[in-house]
């Protein structure tokens, strides 16, 4: 357990927007679901966002969770959760979006409104709904693997910047054509919207991002390149898990073993020299995998305590 990390983690009053983000299979959705078990446990009104668009999420809690609305977990009090497919959030976005833009297209073209990211900025618009009005107190993100959600996060900047113009050249059309100010108005309500989001995924105050990574050399490079990248976007990460850490209690003179330890004593070095900026919790290696509740509130113990 860390208590520099729980107390990182905990609300202060307001809303917290926990992410997690990392490469395909170093502990995501075990760490994100365990962080939002825990929680729940200690009385916050918790919300779980997956935007993965494997069914994890409903694996995990053994009960189907949609990607259109909240749904209460079963067996968890105070833990709400929602499972947004990209491609059904991109159908719901790109509805909305043709009404918004129904009279604009005459004269800007469909192409307008069928861009090839419309996934993420579809991902990320329903992100957005949760920014604007929080479920709970605590809204744990467990994203899809790192290029991906560096691609989500990036696009309200190219798209905000895209609305920008759009209603630059469309107001002189508009005024030109006589045309109705509300799809002007309706696209500058957007561009307010997604700067507000971003505002504030970029405050520590609001938003703790979370990298998991494994004490291995590509999980590691790979950690530094998406610090990097969220930092172009304004985005610190606070917080390192380093997963599947091998305790030396376990060893007992197995050689196997006793070799991965000696490899990953190597990474961790590298870790704490790398990363000494922010937070780092090892969580050990189990001897099975994490699939039920027991096994998370175990989890949740390691990382926040008891
Ligand atoms: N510390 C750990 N000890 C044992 N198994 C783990 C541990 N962390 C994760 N796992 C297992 O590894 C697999 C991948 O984890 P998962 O959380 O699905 O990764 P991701 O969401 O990053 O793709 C799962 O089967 C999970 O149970
Ligand atoms: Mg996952």
């Amino acid at each position: 357990m860390n208590n520099q990390l729980t107390q990182l983690m905990n609300p202060n009053g307001k809303p917290r927007y926990l992410f997690f983000g990392g490469k395909g299979g170093v502990g995501k959705t075990t760490i994100s679901t365990a962080t939002a078990v825990w929680f729940a446990d200690h009385g916050y009104s918790t919300t779980i966002v997956s935007t993965d668009p494997t069914v994890s999420l409903s694996a995990m809690f053994h009960q189907d969770i949609p990607g259109s609305n909240i749904v209460p977990i079963n067996q968890v009090s105070n833990l709400w959760g929602l499972n947004i497919n990209p491609a059904d959030a991109k159908g719901i976005f790109q509805a909305r979006l043709n009404g918004m833009m129904g009279q604009m297209s005459v004269f800007l073209g469909e192409d307008t409104i069928s861009t090839p990211c419309a996934e993420e900025m579809a991902t990320f618009d329903q992100f957005v709904g949760f920014l604007e009005q929080p479920t709970s107190q605590v809204i744990v993100f467990d994203t899809a693997p790192t290029g991906k959600t560096l691609r989500e996060l990036a696009m309200p900047f190219d798209w905000a910047g895209y609305i920008e113009k759009q209603i630059m050249d469309s107001n002189e059309l508009a005024s030109l054509m006589n045309m109705d100010a509300t799809s002007l108005e309706n696209l500058s309500r957007d561009k307010l919207r997604y700067e507000t989001a971003l505002s504030m995924l970029r405050d520590p105050k609001n938003t703790i991002f979370s990298l998991v990574l494994l004490p291995e050399r590509l999980p590691v490079e790979e950690t530094q390149s998406a610090m990097k990248g969220l930092e172009r976007l304004g985005i610190s990460v606070q917080a390192l898990v380093i997963n599947q850490t091998i305790q030396p209690e376990v060893i007992e003179g197995n050689q196997f073993l006793a070799s991965r330890y000696n490899l990953q004593s190597g990474y961790h070095r590298e870790i704490e020299k790398r990363f000494s900026q922010v937070i780092r919790t090892n969580l050990p290696l189990f001897h099975h995998d994490i699939s039920n509740l027991d096994m998370l509130r175990k989890v949740g113990k390691y990382l926040y305590g008891e």
